[in-house]
């Protein structure tokens, strides 16, 4: 994909449903008793690989009119044995949050995925769920993973080792199918989009505060019975961050995104680009399907930005999971502001689809900016004009969309190769970016 330079950027792309709480609506309608209709089903491939691996257990499945999904549910203990290989694709969450389901049911299965996802850790899911008493077997800690499910499972007691949602997610799962109550305690904000969606299908999920900063802990009850239920899945916040950072780095432009999901642990993202002086807004805030929902404005704020007198904006500790998936395209943002950006404790990005610390440094560097690597994070400096490039997104869709917006704002021609990730999580991002830039 060429990507040349733009003059601005305007309108009002429409976001596909969000990934994170599209994978909860299938598994979790799955479990049901009783059919739900979901609207506005994410798009991605990472998605598609959920509805597959749920096919693959007996359940049955419908497309209906556009990004409609109609599942059957089957109840917590309806699934019926795969007779092959459950193949997450890209999808690390489609494989934690299956494989919590999968270790309370009475069958063996087996999840497997691309050469990327079988390079992942899955250590974290694996302790706990045996804990719980699966069993539960990989090789090196990486996919295939293979589950002997036990039911019913022992509730536990959990503090999570790595703050993942992911991980919280398939212990919270997993206690659906417990005898008890099953707690999970974080000592650093995730994504609680499991727990929305849960209480939305009638499961209560009690969340406490703890006594340290940001500590909480989750807890469910089994065996539990799940209501079906209806869902309107809200757009991709993620997805729209591309589309605001091009409108607030370009002149003359503006964004609107209308019907976006607006999380308070997925909008860290807005909020810091509100900090740094971008001109980025909420409005037209209400709740649809437990998850709350908005609309975003983005203008172009380079001359309103905060300046910091050269020190990089930091971003660092608790911060860092509520901004995990947008650090990449944070990273090419903060290359833009006088005294750059350093991103640390962020570990964990060498092992999402890619290795995002690497992968940002050497294309970031491959347009011209200066960038030292840490192993727990980088620092651009800041503000370069960027160059035209080629740009290897090493198979990774927040990579590619990172840079093609780094494109947009460099100097000549940029080629994105193997473009074609994007669609692991957004499809339409390269013919929604083209109607809405001018040239
Ligand atoms: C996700 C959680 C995050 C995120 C991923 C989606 C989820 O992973 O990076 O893209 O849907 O729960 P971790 O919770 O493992 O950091």
């Amino acid at each position: 994909m060429i990507i040349r330079a733009a003059k601005s950027i305007r309108g009002s792309p429409a976001m596909p449903g969000d990934k994170s709480i599209s994978h909860r609506a299938a598994m979790i309608a799955a479990l049901a008793e009783g059919h739900s209709r979901v609207a506005n089903f994410s798009t991605s491939a990472d998605c598609a690989a959920t509805l597959s691996c749920l096919q693959q257990l007996g359940v049955e499945i419908t497309r209906a009119g556009s990004n409609e999904v109609l599942i059957q549910g089957v109840g917590t203990d309806g699934l019926r044995a795969p007779n092959a290989p459950l193949d997450c694709g890209n999808s690390g969450t489609t494989m934690r949050l299956l494989a919590g389901i999968l270790a309370g049911q009475p069958f063996k299965s087996t999840l497997t995925g691309d050469k990327s996802l079988r390079s992942r850790p899955l250590q974290r899911i694996i302790e706990p769920l045996t804990m719980m008493g699966a069993r539960v077997s990989a090789d090196a800690g990486c996919a295939p993973l293979t589950i002997a499910g036990r039911s019913p499972l022992q509730a536990i007691s959990y503090e999570l080792l790595v703050a993942s949602a992911q991980v919280k997610s398939s212990i919270l799962l997993a206690g659906l199918n417990a005898n008890g109550r099953t707690e999970i305690t974080e000592d650093f904000i995730t994504r609680d989009h499991t727990e929305r969606m849960l209480r939305w299908f009638e499961v209560p999920v009690e969340t406490t505060e703890g006594a340290r900063e940001n500590s909480r802990t989750s807890a469910v009850s089994g065996p539990a019975r799940l209501a079906a239920r209806d869902i309107s899945v809200p757009g991709d916040i993620s997805s729209a961050g591309y589309f605001i950072a091009a409108a607030a780095l370009l002149p003359d432009s503006s964004i609107e995104i209308t019907n976006v999901g607006i999380n308070p642990t997925r909008t860290l993202y807005l909020k810091q680009l509100h900090a740094w002086g971008f001109d980025v807004e909420i409005s037209n805030q209400r709740d649809e399907g437990n998850e709350p929902v908005g609309t975003i404005q983005a203008q172009s704020s380079r001359g309103k930005l905060v300046a910091n007198s050269g020190t990089p904006i930091s971003l660092r500790s608790s911060l860092v999971p509520q901004l995990i998936d947008e650090l990449p395209l944070l990273a090419v943002v903060g290359s833009q502001i006088e005294g750059g950006i350093e991103i640390r404790d962020a570990a964990e990005l060498r092992v999402k689809e890619s290795d995002r610390i690497a992968a940002t440094a050497a294309n970031l560097r491959a347009m011209g900016a200066e960038v030292e690597e840490f192993t727990d994070g980088l620092r651009a400096a800041g503000p370069v004009k960027l160059r035209g490039a080629s740009i290897d997104p090493r198979g990774d869709h927040r990579i590619a969309m990172a840079f093609a917006v780094a494109g947009l704002i460099a100097e000549g021609e940029t080629e994105i190769k193997d473009a074609d990730c994007v669609a692991v999580s957004f499809p339409e991002f390269f013919d929604l970016l083209e109607s809405a830039v001018k040239r």
